[in-house]
């Protein structure tokens, strides 16, 4: 593996952009290759079964494209397919998840705290943050709650307006999350309502938005081993697996140019 090799990144959607956009922010000098499951998403309401296909498939097109790191910027599919992608990419590319920093985060930070997370159906229903949590042996209570529409109206444009505040605020009403300190977004498409959340708790409650946990993961993890690009930086490729108005909008806006999709089927 070469320190010049670029990241692979990859979600179903926008989501993983703010993880991609934290790492470039971070780690001016590596060179990303996204891969936007645009055909496929949302992927929190499909089974793990699906989730793991898909997962494969996107990993064989960025181990081809000669990545050294594989991050799944998508807690349903961190939840789901970590393990498979792991042993799956083997010793071609070293593979990093969504959920981890994040747990590592929560002992240092929240230990002995009432801490809410919110995520898609899969991510929730997998338990996969409970028993990371809870082998912390931090005191942290852990309360989950499925949040399975924010993802696609998300990605449908309804982030600042009425519709999104409705639907935020009957989630977070549940008694579910009463009196807890912080909230961890256990989905990578939630940064991009973190403001309305936050304003939702007045402010009062730690908002945990894992891109720049996530970015600082990656980095420490290049470092140790190494292989953090020091030489030239290339240009970042962004790939999708169905063209959607919402991706080429949300790229643009996320890196402040008009970015060039690349079309790739994963099954043709
Ligand atoms: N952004 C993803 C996550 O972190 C998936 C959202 C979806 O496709 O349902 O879970």
């Amino acid at each position: 593996m070469n320190a010049n090799q670029p990241i692979g990144v990859f979600d179903s959607g926008i989501g993983g952009l703010t993880v991609a956009k934290a790492v470039r922010k971070l780690l001016p000098r590596e060179r990303l290759i996204y891969f936007g499951d645009t055909a496929h998403l949302p992927y929190g309401d499909k089974s793990t079964a699906a989730i793991q296909a898909y997962s494969v498939k996107i990993v064989d097109v960025l181990l081809q494209a000669g990545c050294k790191l594989i991050l799944i910027a998508c807690n349903s599919a961190s939840a789901a397919a970590f393990e498979l992608v792991k042993e799956y990419a083997g010793s071609r590319a070293h593979v990093v998840n969504v959920i981890d920093p994040v747990v590592s985060h929560l002992g240092i930070y929240h230990a002995g705290q009432k801490v809410g997370l919110i995520g898609t159906k899969q991510t929730i229903n997998s338990g996969v943050y409970t028993k990371k949590v809870d082998s912390l042996h931090a005191g942290i209570v852990l309360q989950a709650l499925a949040t399975p529409l924010l993802a696609p109206m998300i990605e449908e444009g309804f982030q600042r307006d009425e519709v999104s505040d409705t639907i935020i605020q009957s989630y977070l009403n549940q008694e579910d999350l009463h009196g807890i300190q912080a909230l961890v977004l256990g989905c990578t498409h939630y940064p991009l309502i973190k403001r309305q959340i936050d304003a939702y708790f007045a402010h009062q409650v730690a908002i945990i938005d894992s891109s720049e946990i996530v970015a600082r993961a990656v980095k420490e993890f290049l470092e140790t081993r190494e292989l953090l690009n020091e030489g030239p930086t290339g240009e970042d490729r962004f790939l999708v697996s169905d063209f959607t108005a919402a991706f080429q909008h949300a790229t643009s806006l996320f890196f402040g140019k008009s970015v060039k999709l690349e079309r790739y089927a994963l099954w043709e």
